[in-house]
């Protein structure tokens, strides 16, 4: 008969057809995350395994999985994965990079062009129809053609980010192991961490989430930054100290926040609530049509390759 796989969550019906016509499911999942005991009971049975971000993969869910080959994980970013849990045991880890770099890169503009513009300001203005018209000095905002952008991670995502920057004439200053060619004309710049956040009017972040990571951009890192500038996080919430960035804001030691991804999602730090210079997003990043269904079909060609013993295509190490 055909592998059995455990689904955490349900993924668009394209990915979930597909899923059906090659193999039998645990279970039907469901919008909601799966549970802790519904996880462990699906991967102690399963062959195969798709989950997402909002499922904590460490040695205890993995404990009772014996016939578990793979861990096909719907996302870029693996940090909800003890690697080294999954690897004791011989499980491989597959995520779907490529295919959701533009979505996030488009997000991660989404989120500049909101908070230097005040478009969530505006959008309430109007909505709340106490708008009395246009006035010279009315919801000013900052320039953004022209100003630096400021890249903490210059990986797929980081790189795409920069390449829209070049319509804007935004010079580019980043961090990298290695210098980095740029794809589209631009004046690209490797910089120190320190360079970067002292001389860039927009910071975005673009690195995983890993123990070097965690709290990367802290108290200090937030008072090298210009009060003028402003901080975009479409990574991983716990990359920035949430309760830092919220009194830096509070304080008015930086200029604003465009955020996708909190420190303890779904909760938020409550002082980031209600502040005009926050934009907040529901973790969105790759969240279009397209671009679900085909992290879909990563997951489907890892599963895939590896129930039929072939390498997978996105093994993560
Ligand atoms: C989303 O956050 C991902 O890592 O794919
Ligand atoms: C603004 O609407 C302008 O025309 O300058």
């Amino acid at each position: 008969s055909s592998p059995l796989v455990f689904v955490a969550r349900r993924l668009p019906e394209p990915v979930m057809a597909r899923l059906r016509e090659r193999y039998r499911l645990t279970d039907e999942p469901s919008d909601e995350p799966p549970g802790r005991e519904r996880l462990i009971a699906g991967l102690s049975e399963a062959d195969a395994a798709i989950c997402t971000l909002t499922e904590r993969i460490d040695d205890d869910a993995l404990r009772a999985g014996c016939r578990l080959k793979i861990i096909a994980n719907y996302a870029v970013g693996f940090n909800n994965i003890d690697l080294d849990a999954a690897k004791r045991r011989r499980i491989i880890v597959t995520n779907t990079p490529d295919v959701l770099t533009d979505a996030t890169a488009d997000v991660t503009w989404a989120l500049l062009l909101a908070v230097a513009r005040r478009v969530t300001e505006g959008h309430a203005l109007v909505q709340q129809r106490s708008w009395s018209g246009w006035a010279p000095t009315q919801l000013l905002g900052a320039d953004v053609t022209g100003r630096t952008l400021g890249i903490i991670g210059m990986g797929r995502i980081g790189r795409a980010v920069a390449e829209r920057a070049a319509g804007f004439r935004m010079p580019v200053l980043y961090t990298a192991h290695q210098e980095v060619v740029p794809a589209v004309p631009g004046t690209w710049q490797r910089a120190s961490f320190e360079q970067v956040l002292a001389q860039s009017d927009f910071v975005s972040l673009h690195v995983p989430l890993t123990d070097e990571t965690r709290h990367l951009i802290d108290a200090r890192a937030l008072s090298l930054m210009r009060r003028s500038a402003f901080l975009i996080n479409s990574s991983r919430g716990p990359v920035v100290d949430e309760a830092a960035l919220a009194h830096s804001l509070k304080q008015g030691r930086i200029a604003g926040a465009g955020l996708d991804v909190y420190e303890r999602e779904p909760a938020i730090h409550h002082d980031l609530l209600g502040l005009p210079n926050v934009v907040t997003l529901p973790h969105l990043g790759s969240a279009t049509w397209r671009t679900r269904v085909r992290m879909g079909e990563i997951c489907l060609e890892n599963i895939d390759a590896v129930v039929n013993d072939r390498p997978a295509p996105n093994q993560v190490t």
